[in-house]
């Protein structure tokens, strides 16, 4: 039996991704988009974003064959599985707007061919796959949520090596289709009602939030009553049922997926007139948690936040991503800002236009600083020159908000390291 073809509509992070995953497994793959720039872009091989790996894959999807971009809606008439990688973007109230998502279906429910299946991919908001049914009207063509759980930074890694394929559908044969397309891949496979699909995704992602909530919660503990943030992550994480991983403290969770999920969710079971305080309260710890790292930074600085000079290193909400939408980097950055304090800023790919701050070279940020301060995880800042460092500040002090610089070895270029909940 043939492969079958695959439409992904959307070619942003997830659609991208996906499409050139699918690409490499060797299924036939058309990404359709509106932007015609973009599609004349990707056509040429070039990725718009900055993902670890994507180049690769697209180069060599192009060229195989297997991949191809358009902007014509024809392209529905031929796929047999069709993935809808649209934006939900928040409206005010939290609740993610569907008008684009919506908008897709209309336009191409009358062209899907008979048989084919349609595919929630990026995440939406519960109860959307029976609006997509809805809308699309149409006996001979089925639903399917497959919701994807991919991280910036290591999305075509997390898409080849998942830890489980979650396909949610009413219809068993479109189901055990969509399931057919990771067959090349481990993992354990899940099939359930498309509600539930929906929700496991709302699900993991309000958990690893509140998880992180919480390990960023045990490190203002510490940093009030002592006692090393490190040594009670690893002493919890041996315990099977806690797991060892996201449990790293940091500037707190950010990005373009977490707080809008989090944030949907709750406003989900409050338009249903549900008390869910564990879900509310992760968001409110994660506001009081810049909070702390503000007083954090003040203390450090060790004088007025009014003309002082703070050097940041990343702007991106994590390493590995060019992303700096809810980053907390950018929080911490205007917080400085209101208060006059010149904020240097450095990022090995995250750009940010205007004038919250004057971005550079890392060295040159931290020229005459008072304070250097770690927001991003990346390998250059990790393994930065200390001595240069040291050399340019003028306070020899670092505010590590991610824990990657050694203090010992900070120490012998006379530079004092404090991070978040360790002593
Ligand atoms: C997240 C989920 O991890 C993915 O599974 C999901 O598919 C994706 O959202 C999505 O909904 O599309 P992502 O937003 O790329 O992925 O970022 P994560 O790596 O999960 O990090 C989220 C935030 O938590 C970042 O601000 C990161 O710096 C922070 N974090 C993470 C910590 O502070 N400590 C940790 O130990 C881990």
């Amino acid at each position: 039996m043939s492969k079958p073809s695959i439409l992904v509509i959307g070619t942003g992070y997830v659609g991208l991704t996906c499409a050139a995953c699918f690409a490499n497994q060797g299924f036939k793959v058309t990404g359709l988009d509106i932007d015609e720039d973009k599609v004349q872009l990707l056509s040429s091989g070039t990725s718009p974003i900055f993902e670890p790996g994507l180049d690769e894959l697209l180069t060599a999807g192009l060229e195989s064959g297997l991949l191809e971009f358009t902007t014509s809606a024809d392209a529905a008439s031929t796929a047999d599985v069709v993935f809808l990688c649209l934006p939900t973007p928040p409206l005010p109230t939290g609740t993610p707007d569907i008008s684009i998502l919506r908008g897709a279906v209309m336009q191409h429910r009358e062209a899907l061919k008979s048989g084919a299946a349609v595919v929630t991919k990026s995440t939406v908001p519960l109860g959307t796959s029976k609006d997509v049914a809805a809308w699309l009207d149409r006996d001979d063509v089925h639903l399917v949520s497959n919701p994807e759980f991919l991280r910036e930074g290591s999305a075509i890694h997390d898409f080849l090596n998942p830890d489980r394929v979650v396909v949610g559908s009413l219809n068993h044969d479109a189901a055990l289709v969509v399931q057919s397309l990771y067959d090349g891949l481990p993992g354990e496979r899940i099939l359930c009602d498309p509600l539930s699909a929906e929700l496991i995704k709302y699900a993991a992602n309000a958990f690893l939030a509140t998880k992180l909530s919480f390990v960023n919660e045990l490190a203002r503990i510490c940093d009030e009553v002592g006692g090393d943030v490190d040594a009670v992550t690893y002493g919890i994480g041996t315990d099977h049922r806690i797991a060892d991983s996201f449990l790293t403290p940091g500037p707190g969770w950010g990005g373009s997926c977490f707080p809008k999920d989090v944030a949907g969710l709750a406003a989900l079971a409050r338009s249903s007139r549900l008390r869910v305080p564990v879900i509310e309260s992760a968001v409110e710890s994660n506001r009081d948690h810049f909070d702390h790292v503000i007083t954090q930074i003040r203390k450090h600085v060790g004088k007025s936040l009014q003309g002082a000079n703070v050097a940041m290193w990343g702007i991106a909400f994590k390493a590995g991503t060019d992303d700096t939408r809810s980053s907390p980097a950018l929080d911490i950055a205007e917080r400085l800002t209101a208060e006059q304090c010149d904020v240097r800023a450095a990022d090995p790919v995250a750009k940010v236009d205007g004038n919250l701050f004057t971005q550079m070279d890392m060295y040159d940020a931290c020229t005459d600083a008072d304070l250097l301060v770690i927001a991003t995880e990346w390998d250059e800042f990790r393994d930065a020159d200390l001595a240069q460092v040291a050399d340019r500040l003028s306070q020899p002090t670092i505010l590590d908000l991610r824990g990657i610089i050694s203090p010992e070895a900070a120490a012998e270029h006379g530079l004092t390291v404090h991070s978040l909940g360790r002593p």
